[in-house]
């Protein structure tokens, strides 16, 4: 949560920072901020969206090689003006942007007022540049040297940038726990929480690592250790291109990712999955296959959507490859001395790669012994390079913060394993594993049939746009489907849903049923379908109003409901990535009508890097 840009170089730092914060409004965007360097240090706050920010900057502070930017997801302190960051020290020559949560900045803030420094802020990241300016009043050393004592002092997770009227060319960063990218240019330097908003401007990357700190001065960069260690940094390659962080024609990121999902699951198994030579290898589970084969159990930590697809993988690994599977909230499961074995083998499922209690969960698991294998989509993302091994999504950036093509990208991958570990281990028979990947292969031709045509979920949407509340019921397979399909609805049009396996509603659920209230049963073609049936009776009988997702052709469900989506017939273990498209829609439109903001839905962020 919160994103961070910063430049140092011979251009405008300004424009570069804006538009770095755009592309980083996903992580927050209850205020926003620049500091830049004219002549003195100019700090410019605003409440609400960058946008917002850009009307309050003068247009003489802009002109300056040197700047930070912070847009903001409040965690200590209202989302206001003077909580924004960046913070200022007290003399008003050093400022900082963070991202992350300093857990000891009560006493330390103790400590310091009791030393004379006044805050202006609620918030834990002020405390940081009083430190660091008590550090530079007390020892006569380089603002480098402050920022590093200070870091030592602090307990918590950060990614920072700190800039000194007394320096204009300087910029320090550091990083723990959140993530921090540096991108060299041709005697200029970018700094962000992701590389969005370096991309345009160099494909040279250092992604910096916990507990190291990078002085960028005098168009060099070096990297060091907290402990004062000079580090070599590695300098990656980046692949992404700007067209794919762009709209590209689409009215929302949203919208333009539920598109996507044909390429996006291509993407995925393009090199992996040859159906025609019955091939399927994911490169990352090779080296770990006696570990999977031998696992006694695999234990997948998530949040979100994440969990989710965590859920349906609990169904795959099950079914095709009969290994024990448990599936975990990773906020849960770190704090709650869970048994870990070391032939367990724990799956980190995350988008952003740098969800912290995802985070905090596997390096857990990994001092317990456990193997980790990471299901990620940012490549060199904080999980996936704390994980022994893992196979990432390729779904492309995503944007929209409700997520839709990392769900299908997820479970793809998942599927992929599952299928794998199925047939080295002989639970799956070379035919049926040669017609599972046949099924796998058609799967983005089935998705674009179904956005071919979305007329039908477009008119679910207007007719129930102003429901209160929506139940979702899916059993086996589609139990996650509902669970996602509800949680997409909330998030993005803040109506009141619920997923629930289709039996259990009469334990609870069923009390909530009247004429007004929209049952979305996920209820395609397959071994639950009879009993899915009874289901629909029970809401039908008591008035609910049955929007169904059905197999094209089918003729039961599609006469007793109210309304219906059709979608093409597929393998039971893949309808997941089938039904939950029209799903997505569904929340999309219903959200448009509605008149909110799909891409920035309130209150929420994408990627979650706080506990
Ligand atoms: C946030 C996002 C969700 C996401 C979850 C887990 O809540 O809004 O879309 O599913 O974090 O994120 P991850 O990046 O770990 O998948």
């Amino acid at each position: 949560m919160c994103g961070i840009v910063g430049y140092i170089g011979k251009r405008e730092a300004y424009p570069i920072i804006i538009k770095g914060l755009k592309r980083l409004e996903y992580r927050g965007y209850d205020s926003a901020g620049v500091a830049l360097l004219n002549g003195g240090l100019k700090v410019f706050k605003k409440k609400g969206k960058v946008s917002e920010l850009e009307g309050s900057v003068s247009a003489d502070a802009t002109k300056s090689n040197l700047g930070i930017g912070h847009t903001r997801w409040a965690t200590h302190g209202e989302p206001n003006d003077i909580n924004a960051h960046p913070h200022v020290s007290q003399n008003g020559k050093l400022a900082i942007i963070h991202n992350g949560i300093i857990e000891n900045y009560q006493s330390l803030k103790t400590e310091l007022e009791q030393k004379g420094h006044k805050f202006k802020s609620q918030t834990d990241s002020e405390v940081v540049i009083h430190l660091v300016e008590e550090i530079l009043l007390n020892n006569s050393c380089s603002l480098e040297e402050a920022v590093r004592l200070a870091l030592n002092e602090i307990i918590g997770a950060y990614a920072i940038c700190v800039i000194s009227e007394d320096d204009k060319s300087q910029l320090i960063a550091a990083r723990k726990g959140s993530p921090l990218v540096i991108g060299i240019g041709d005697g200029e330097f970018f700094v962000a929480s992701d590389a969005t908003p370096i991309i345009e401007y160099t494909n040279n990357v250092v992604y910096l690592d916990d507990y190291e700190i990078a002085i960028i001065r005098d168009g060099e960069l070096i990297v060091k250790s907290i402990e004062d260690v000079i580090k070599t940094p590695f300098i990656h390659k980046l692949e992404m291109e700007l067209e794919s962080i762009e709209k590209g024609g689409f009215p929302h990121f949203m919208l333009k990712e539920i598109y996507e999902q044909p390429k996006s699951i291509r993407d995925c198994l393009r090199g992996r999955l040859i159906a025609t030579d019955s091939h399927l290898n994911l490169n990352g589970m090779l080296q770990f296959m006696n570990k999977f084969t031998n696992a006694e159990r695999l234990i997948f930590v998530a949040c979100g959507t994440s969990w989710h697809a965590g859920l349906v993988a609990e169904y795959l690994f099950e079914d095709i490859a009969r290994v024990n599977v448990e599936v975990e909230y990773a906020s849960e499961f770190r704090y709650r001395n869970p048994v870990i074995r070391e032939n367990d083998i724990v799956v980190a499922i995350s988008q952003s790669g740098e969800t912290a209690d995802t985070l905090a969960a596997i390096e857990m698991a990994k001092s317990k012994g456990a193997t980790i294998f990471g299901v990620c989509n940012v490549v060199g993302s904080s999980i996936s390079r704390a994980s022994h091994a893992g196979a990432y999504i390729h779904a492309g950036p995503e944007i929209g913060v409700a997520s839709t093509k990392a769900f299908t990208g997820q479970v793809t991958v998942l599927t992929m394993m599952a299928l794998i570990l199925g047939l080295k281990k002989g639970t799956l028979t070379e035919n049926r594993f040669r017609e599972l990947i046949f099924a796998l292969d058609q799967i983005p031709n089935k998705i674009q049939k179904i956005l071919d045509d979305t007329s039908s979920v477009k008119k679910i949407a207007e007719t129930f746009q102003f429901a209160k509340n929506f139940l979702y019921l899916g059993r086996g397979y589609n139990f996650p489907v509902a669970l996602e399909g509800a949680l997409k609805l909330k998030e993005i049009s803040y109506i009141h849903a619920e997923g629930y396996p289709a039996a259990e509603m009469k334990h609870g659920p069923i009390a909530l049923i009247d004429e007004d209230m929209p049952v979305v049963f996920i209820a395609p073609k397959d071994s639950t379908y009879e009993k899915i049936i009874s289901n629909i009776q029970e809401v039908k009988a008591r008035k609910g109003k049955v929007i169904a997702i059905v197999t094209e052709g089918e003729k039961d469900i599609f006469n007793m409901s109210d309304y219906v989506v059709e979608i093409p017939a597929t393998e039971e273990c893949l309808q997941p990535l089938l039904s939950s498209i029209p799903l997505q829609l569904l929340s999309y439109y219903v959200a448009i009508n509605r008149g909110c903001n799909v891409d920035q839905p309130r209150n929420l962020a994408k990627s979650v890097t706080v506990e």
